[in-house]
């Protein structure tokens, strides 16, 4: 089962369970996931993918559907993971993040589920000590909005019910992935990012190029960093997800692991506009404006955990390739999934 399946990360997650042999049960909303994302993977997967429009709150429909399904397995990544929003509406993410991994906590124990893959987010550790960077999985975990706060709830819910169920003599397997920020599309152009409103810095860059915007603004340009601007640890959704396949394949009955899922390399905001230049020969305007709150300066991944865990690598690690899966897809869809 993939919560979330409708959605950026959660559609890319599917297609790849479905190349990999799985029968996939997709439970979204659709609030913020497309109907024609569980389209296309109907499509990509015929009899072995179905998409269910469900909230993640009917606790009592997910169970069902978990034990109608037979799910052995539960990918959760349906959550709202906006910074900036989490700042203005904190009430909102605690009730669609935190009370949402509740439900699916308490659907799995109905059910019976014994694995969870939990999408976390290296938001939980707020703005790491500069001696802290790379942030390495044993970083104290400071959250510094209520996004990052939502999803370190998540962990210690999930952490929880795990040592609860081992003491009872039941086997749940459970992992956090944090990730860093995720860019990219499906490089066969089968699956993309469409989020309404936009607020991540690659794709608002694309529509820029796309002309539905007039400029980039740039949160801040007095950071500590070396160029002003604040700087990010971009992974390819590709290899996100090839990540959750490899935690998955090895969770054992009693595990509970945290990966961080991020390359080891940093990105300014600067040098992301500068690289959707490049790539699409478009030279975008960008606008310095000030800081937005509950943003950390540097976000950069200490990855060798899940590398010599589980002998992950990233396939994507150079920018200008990550963002060019990304223009390939914007392209061909620039209004996203409505065509
Ligand atoms: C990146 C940088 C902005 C827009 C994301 C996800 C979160 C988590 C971490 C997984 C920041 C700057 C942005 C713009 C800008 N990932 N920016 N102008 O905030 O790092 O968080 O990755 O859990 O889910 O939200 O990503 O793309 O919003 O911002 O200058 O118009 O670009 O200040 O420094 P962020 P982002």
């Amino acid at each position: 089962m993939v919560t979330g399946g409708a959605g950026y990360i959660g559609s890319h997650a599917c297609l790849a369970l479905l190349e990999s042999g799985c029968r996939v049960v997709s439970i979204d909303d659709l609030s913020r996931g497309h109907a024609r994302a569980h389209g296309a993977l109907s499509s990509l997967g015929g009899r072995n993918f179905v998409g269910h429009a469900v909230r993640i709150h009917d606790t009592d429909a997910l169970a069902r559907i978990m034990a109608e399904e037979r799910i052995d397995a539960v990918l959760h990544f349906a959550a709202f993971a906006e910074v900036g929003e989490s700042m203005e509406h904190p009430l909102r993410y605690a009730h669609n993040n935190v009370a949402g991994t509740l439900s699916v906590l308490q659907a799995m124990e109905r059910a019976g589920v014994p694995r969870l893959v939990f999408s976390s987010s290296c938001a939980t550790y707020g703005a790491p000590d500069p001696g802290l960077v790379p942030i390495r999985e044993d970083c104290p975990q400071r959250p510094i909005n209520p996004y990052g706060a939502s999803k370190l709830f998540g962990e210690r819910m999930i952490l929880d019910q795990a040592a609860a169920l081992h003491r009872s003599g039941k086997t749940f397997g459970c992992a956090m992935l944090r990730y860093f920020n995720v860019a990219g599309a499906d490089p066969a152009g089968r699956l993309g990012e469409d989020h309404a409103p936009e607020s991540h810095l690659i794709p608002i860059c694309l529509q820029t190029a796309l002309g539905q915007r007039p400029a980039v603004q740039v949160f801040g340009t007095d950071w500590p960093t070396p160029d002003g601007t604040c700087v990010r640890d971009y992974v390819h959704v590709s290899d996100l997800v090839r990540a959750h396949l490899a935690v998955l394949d090895a969770l054992g009955p009693r595990d509970t692991r945290q990966y961080n899922v991020g390359i080891g390399r940093g990105f300014s905001v600067r040098e992301c506009i500068d690289s959707v230049r490049r790539v699409t020969g478009i030279a975008i305007a960008s606008v310095d404006g000030p800081r937005r709150p509950g943003d950390p300066p540097v976000l950069l991944a200490d990855a060798s955990r899940i590398r010599s865990e589980l002998g992950w690598e990233p396939s994507f690690t150079d920018l200008d390739a990550i963002v060019a899966s990304a223009w390939a897809w914007f392209h061909a869809h620039p209004r996203g999934w409505k065509g």
